[in-house]
């Protein structure tokens, strides 16, 4: 298949391009198009053949539910049976933007969206081509990250293009992403909202929005059984191994230098801050926030490559704010712990 790519600036998204892309998705094909979090794979929510189409491109499992994006609140309340007070608030206080919410479906959506699940996740996406992109289809999109499944997610269209030219129909590239991590999913569907997966939108404005968030307990323990089922999957996986080191750059450089000596090639992912400190064979500085960290994480991941280094070593981050959802990617990201 011959994959059509538009350019355009996220600020000025091109309504010919989007027209054609558009089209596609109407007529049962996959499109790939960015959005403020990652860059998703995109087809018609309520058409199951163009959703199955979606699962062959990346390669995912069938028992992993995807999230369907909608441009209003008002077509979101057209997806779902109930639209719980907590949601509601969440919805009007988050998006558009970074937050997933999982709510009873009413069966619009086609069920190998859910893939067979009572419930649906839902999203309104902020990124200005998305937006005009779902308001033109007048369609909901089950879209989940345009990488194939394992891979970390595309936030940049070569990204997506590396991983799936010729095998989706269409790639509308608006420039690389904004926030770098996925939309934080959280479960509205029980009286208490639980975070499903951290992400954009972090449990601490979720708190002071509605009161008290749960974390699902199998974030913190891998060995449960994830109510995200995607959770249990591996995920964002580099090239090369990757170990994540806790403690002090001058630790880290000791790991460095040991697996040097027995003639390993180490990259290394870390703050600017402490990459200023350490040597390597090949450094990638995140930057010098949460936030730049975040942003840059999935371009970091795919950096490495087979036959440059034989070893990743990433250091930690405090778990607060969106460094909640870095962790957790870098956890199922990583090969092993290494603490000292
Ligand atoms: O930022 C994002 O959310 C991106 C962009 C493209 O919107 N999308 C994304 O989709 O990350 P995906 O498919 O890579 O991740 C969706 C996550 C998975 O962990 C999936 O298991 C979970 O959301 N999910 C979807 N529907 C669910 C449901 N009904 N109940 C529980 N978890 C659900
Ligand atoms: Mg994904």
């Amino acid at each position: 298949m011959q994959t059509k790519r538009w350019n355009m600036q996220k600020e000025q998204p091109n309504h010919q391009a989007i027209q054609e892309a558009a089209e596609l998705l109407k007529n049962g094909e996959t499109v790939a198009f960015p959005t403020e979090t990652v860059y998703g794979l995109g087809a018609n929510a309520a058409d199951s053949r163009a959703v199955s189409k979606i699962f062959k491109a990346k390669g995912r499992p069938e028992d992993n539910p995807l999230i369907a994006h909608v441009a209003t609140k008002e077509q979101l309340s057209k997806l779902v049976s109930i639209l719980p007070d907590i949601a509601k608030t969440l919805l009007d206080t988050f998006t558009p933007g970074p937050l997933t919410v999982v709510l009873p479906s009413n069966g619009v959506c086609a069920s190998n969206v859910t893939a067979g699940l009572s419930t649906i996740g839902v999203r309104i996406p902020e990124h200005p081509v998305a937006q005009e992109l779902l308001k033109t289809c007048e369609l909901p999109i089950a879209a989940p990250s345009a990488n194939i499944s394992g891979k970390p997610s595309p936030t940049t269209a070569d990204h997506v293009w590396a991983d799936l030219q010729g095998k989706i129909a269409g790639l509308v590239d608006g420039g690389p992403t904004g926030v770098g991590v996925e939309s934080t999913v959280v479960d509205c569907s029980q009286d208490i909202p639980v975070v499903l997966r951290p992400g954009g939108i972090t449990k601490e404005q979720l708190e002071e929005a509605v009161g008290t968030v749960m974390v699902d307990p199998a974030l913190a323990n891998t060995s449960d059984n994830p109510k995200s089922p995607g959770m249990k999957y591996t995920h964002y996986a580099p090239e090369v191994p990757m170990w994540l080191v806790a403690g002090m750059p001058k630790n880290i450089q000791v790991i460095i230098d040991r697996e040097r000596d027995s003639q390993k090639r180490i990259g290394v992912m870390a703050s600017t801050e402490t990459a200023d400190q350490l040597q390597a064979d090949r450094i990638i500085p995140l930057g010098s926030d949460l936030r730049e960290i975040a942003s840059r994480l999935y371009n970091a991941l795919r950096i490495f490559k087979n036959g440059d280094v034989d070893l990743i070593l990433c250091e930690t981050f405090p778990q607060t704010d969106i460094g909640l959802a870095v962790m957790n990617r870098l956890e199922k990201a990583a090969t092993a712990y290494v603490d000292h």
